[in-house]
Parts: C-alpha cells; sequence; structure tokens
C-alpha cells in the first residue's frame, strides 16, 4: 500500500475531540501514516504542539493565520520564538498558516502584511520553511516573498509551500521559480475544477504535495461531510488520473516531497 504524508491538517480543532483517535486510525489504515497540522494563532499552535507530543505520526507548524490577525498582538511573534527556542525542534516543522487572505476581507491589509512580513523573518531566523496561505492576494503574497528574498530573508533551498493552491498554472511557474512547492487539496477533485487540473497536469512532480486542510476542503465523493487525512488517497487518486501516472507514482514522490521540503 502507498504510504502518504498529509501535510497540511487541522486536527487539533475541537470538531475532533470526539473522535480523534479513531481519525488517526482511519488515517494509518489508509496508508497516511504521518500529519503536518497547521496553526491559526498563539493558542492553536501551543495545543497542537502538545498533541505532536502524544503522537509519533503528528507534526506541526506554528503562526498566526492571516484571518486571524485582528486578535493578535505584536508581541505573539516573541512568543511564538520563545516556542520555538523552547520547543521540540523535530516536531516544529514549518512556521505557518501564514500569507494574506483578501477573500474575507481587504480592509485590514495592512495588518496581514505586518504579520506575514514579521513571519517569514521568524521562519528565516529558525531556519524552517513557510507554508503560505494566499486567498485573492497572489501577487501580494508574491511580492512579499521577493522583497524578503531581496533582504536576505527567505531560504534559498526548500523555502516553503502555497498550502491550497488556488492560482492559475501561468502563476505556479512564478512561485516554483522561487522554489516553493504547491499543494493540492480536494477541490482538485471536483468536476468543475479547470483551472486547477491544468495546475495538477503541469506542476513537476518533485514540487507537488498532498494535503487534505481536513476538516475544511472534503474531496469528491466525500463533499459536504467533514473532512479527515484518510481522504488524503482520493486527491492522489485524482492526480494520478489527471497526469497519466499510477496512484504509486504519487504516493512515492509526493512523500518524499514532504520529507525533502519539511526535513520529516
Ligand atoms: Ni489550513
Amino acid at each position: 500500500m502507498p504510504s502518504y504524508v498529509d501535510t497540511h491538517t487541522h486536527l487539533y480543532d475541537k470538531v475532533y475531540d470526539q473522535d480523534r483517535q479513531a481519525v488517526f486510525e482511519r488515517a494509518i489504515e489508509a496508508g497516511v501514516t504521518r500529519m503536518i497540522m497547521a496553526a491559526e494563532d498563539v493558542e492553536t499552535s501551543r495545543s497542537l504542539l502538545e498533541l505532536t507530543q502524544k503522537h509519533n505520526f503528528l507534526y506541526g507548524a506554528v503562526g498566526i493565520h492571516p484571518g486571524d490577525v485582528d486578535k493578535a498582538k505584536p508581541q505573539h511573534i516573541n512568543i511564538l520564538d520563545e516556542i520555538l527556542a523552547g520547543a521540540d525542534r523535530s516536531k516544529i516543522v514549518a512556521i505557518g498558516e501564514i500569507g494574506l487572505d483578501y477573500y474575507w476581507t481587504k480592509e485590514n491589509k495592512e495588518t496581514q502584511q505586518f504579520y506575514f512580513r514579521e513571519q517569514l523573518h521568524l521562519a528565516f531566523r529558525h531556519d524552517l520553511p513557510v507554508i503560505i496561505h494566499d486567498r485573492d492576494a497572489h501577487e501580494d503574497t508574491l511580492n512579499m516573498l521577493f522583497e524578503a528574498q531581496a533582504q536576505g530573508q527567505l531560504r534559498q533551498e526548500n523555502p516553503g509551500v502555497f498550502h491550497c493552491y488556488s492560482g492559475s498554472p501561468e502563476f505556479a511557474e512564478r512561485v516554483l521559480k522561487l522554489g516553493f512547492y504547491i499543494g493540492l487539496d480536494g477541490p482538485v477533485t471536483f468536476k468543475n475544477a479547470r483551472k486547477l487540473i491544468d495546475v495538477a497536469r503541469t506542476v513537476p512532480l518533485d514540487r507537488l504535495l498532498l494535503e487534505t486542510d481536513c476538516p475544511f476542503l472534503t474531496p469528491h465523493p466525500f463533499r459536504g461531510k467533514r473532512n479527515e487525512p484518510a481522504y488524503l488517497p482520493y486527491i492522489a487518486e485524482r492526480i494520478a488520473e489527471i497526469r497519466g501516472i499510477s496512484v504509486a507514482d504519487v504516493a512515492e514522490a509526493t512523500t518524499a516531497n514532504a520529507e525533502r521540503l519539511f526535513n520529516l
């Protein structure tokens, strides 16, 4: 059976409080033998790290999500810094998820950009890749990464991943040129996903990552239900079908990519 890494989950979410152990068991039965959790704020950064200490198959990223910046304080960056300094570094594999989200609001653009920039620098200081959340903010996100690169504040090798990639194939080329990986999720399995299907077909296999973003973005045929890592193989199967290769090839490549990027 192929072995997978689910590179983006929110398994600390309270929607799993009743049956988290069963969710883990179903994942492992489906071949999803390692899972990375992405944080939303300081509180979830702490709670996910606690979970990683209980299960050897769990890893975590700490950070402040662009949708949560209005309730963040600048000193939260220092708290994250302290968490990183004191934590088990074999379990903290990235800073994330961080970035820009203009879908929900553009009114706090400057606040979003402040936290994004600070956390890019934080990642560089701790030599960690970043998990980028970019929703309806493609140009600003890329410009801020170029800015960090120009300041010598972006890793040259394995800088990070554009999580839940939602741009065009042309934008993907620019992302790839900066050294980033492309994370694909449940929406690639949807019938009307024309742009994403083009992306899944054209991105080099050594730059693709699989992620569920659970509990959100549930793939076909479970759309509408709560998502979980056990559904990751459905995303792999769809990508294999689009590219005309075997599921085993998709699993092997994306697992190697996850190990390389996150130093698992
Ligand atoms: Ni997420």
